[in-house]
């Protein structure tokens, strides 16, 4: 795949006519940066970017992930994402592969995203660890078992498996709450939530009592000894009023009644927000070109709809495996405006993991922002071709850094005549710094 940047202007001032060009296949890989200032054109380059990528015969197929609707290209399969629609993502989507895919994985990634986007406390983190945990069980899908992570898993059922939905989860985390509300309840449940809070209290002593030792703190080891008495009352009752014999697997995973409720309303938020839906998203199989427009989307929910569907993406690619020798290296192309939105310094950051593992398989990553501080470092280290349109001055010395190039080039450098280029190709140990004059205006 090509991309016509424009003609080599130092080339071009002796004469000589060289046109730079992006070559997916002469390229170390397809990711691209794109840095300018506002209005510096960088939509007007992806939109022309793309025409360009769309015009050639491929079947490489692109995901515009649109945050201001401005990237508009005729003949996509455009879809509208918001609260009023019927279709959506499914987050609990699992990829079978059994290195990068499966439960936890799946698991970690969910709540690494709910993090980054806004934190989730600890135990609440725990409480919905388990409760994801569970529910996937419940639908036959068992972390430690990497043969239950396919959907068609050998097994007849009663009715065919699937991947449990946010509604699911829901469900699954108020019926949790109920039980618990009347578990702890019973006698043996208020026995087990007594027992819950003098074993806390022992374990704080006797960690006290570990680091400055037992012969110092007489009144310490005797608080110890009335809490184990205690402790092992709770316990006794507990025993003696026992029911189902499950009252304890569930009060050890779901703590107590308000961290769980309050993973329950995180659900219910979640579920509320337009981005999780059962269907989905009607994109046009046989065209190139989808367009996600998310617009409607709170800024929160754009970082969410972008990050679940890149892992969704990333799953799928996954799946069909490492791209081999002699096949077309790219498969997808993502491409992201106003990318600074979505990057974080995270391991877990689906873009960041895109940037190291994307070419393997066949996924190219294009992301335009304004400054270089915006993209992630592992971006910034991974990425073959970066694109200066214009930068703020006050970036100059960090750029200057980041690109191990002499800042005095950006002087150059001239809004929509002019561009920086930086690309690693193939073959090459260093990628030097061209200045393009852009070919066409608009
Ligand atoms: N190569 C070009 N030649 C002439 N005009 C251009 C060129 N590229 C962009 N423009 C014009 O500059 C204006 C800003 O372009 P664009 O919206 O692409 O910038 P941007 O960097 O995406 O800005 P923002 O950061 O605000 O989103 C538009 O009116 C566009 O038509
Ligand atoms: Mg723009």
């Amino acid at each position: 795949m090509k991309i016509e940047l424009g003609l080599d202007d130092y080339l071009l001032s002796k004469q000589q006519r060289s046109p730079v060009v992006w070559d997916s296949e002469a390229i170390v890989n397809a990711h691209l940066l794109i840095m300018g200032k506002t209005g510096m054109g960088k939509t007007t380059f992806l939109r022309r970017a793309i025409n360009q990528l769309l015009a050639a015969d491929s079947g490489l197929r692109l995901h515009i992930l649109d945050v201001h609707g401005d990237i508009t290209i005729e003949h996509a399969s455009s879809v509208q994402f918001s609260e009023s629609t019927e279709y959506g993502l499914n987050p609990f989507a699992v990829s079978p592969d059994r290195h990068f895919g499966g439960v936890r994985k799946r698991i970690q990634d969910f709540i690494a995203t709910l993090n980054g986007c806004r934190p989730i406390g600890s135990r609440q983190e725990a409480v919905m660890r388990h409760l994801i945990t569970d529910l996937y069980a419940a639908n036959g899908f068992f972390a430690d078992n990497y043969k239950s992570w396919l959907l068609q898993d050998g097994y007849t059922r009663k009715y065919p498996k699937r991947y449990p939905t946010m509604d699911d989860a829901c469900r699954f985390a108020c019926i949790k709450l109920k039980q618990l509300i009347i578990g702890s309840d019973t006698p043996s449940g208020r026995a087990l939530e007594g027992l819950n809070k003098v074993t806390s209290k022992l374990y704080r002593i006797s960690k006290q009592l570990s680091a400055s030792g037992s012969e110092h703190n007489p009144t310490l080891m005797e608080q110890a000894l009335t809490y184990r008495s205690e402790a092992k009352k709770y316990y006794l009752e507990y025993i003696e009023n026992l029911e189902t014999g499950k009252e304890l697997d569930d009060f050890i995973k779901y703590e107590s009644k308000d961290v769980l409720k309050s993973v329950v309303e995180r659900f219910e938020n979640l579920k509320a927000c337009g981005i999780f839906k059962n269907q989905a998203p009607p994109f046009d199989p046989l065209n190139r070109a989808w367009h996600y427009n998310i617009t409607a989307l709170r800024e929160d929910e754009k970082r969410l709809f972008v990050e679940f569907r890149l892992q969704e993406l990333f799953a799928s690619a996954l799946e069909k495996g490492p791209v081999e020798k002699g096949q077309c290296l790219l498969r997808e192309l993502i491409i992201i405006d106003e990318a600074h939105l979505f990057f974080r310094d995270d391991q877990h950051n689906i873009l960041n993991t895109l940037a190291k593992e994307g070419r393997k398989f066949g996924i190219g990553l294009v992301c335009a922002s304004q400054a270089p501080t915006h993209f992630s470092d592992d971006f910034f280290a991974n990425v073959a071709t970066k694109i200066v349109l214009g930068v703020d001055q006050m970036y100059w010395d960090t750029l200057g850094r980041k690109m191990k190039l002499d800042i005095k080039l950006l002087n150059y450098i001239r809004p929509f005549e002019v561009v920086g280029t930086q690309m690693n190709m193939k073959g090459d140990t260093r990628s030097s710094f061209t200045l393009v004059r852009v070919a066409h205006r608009n």
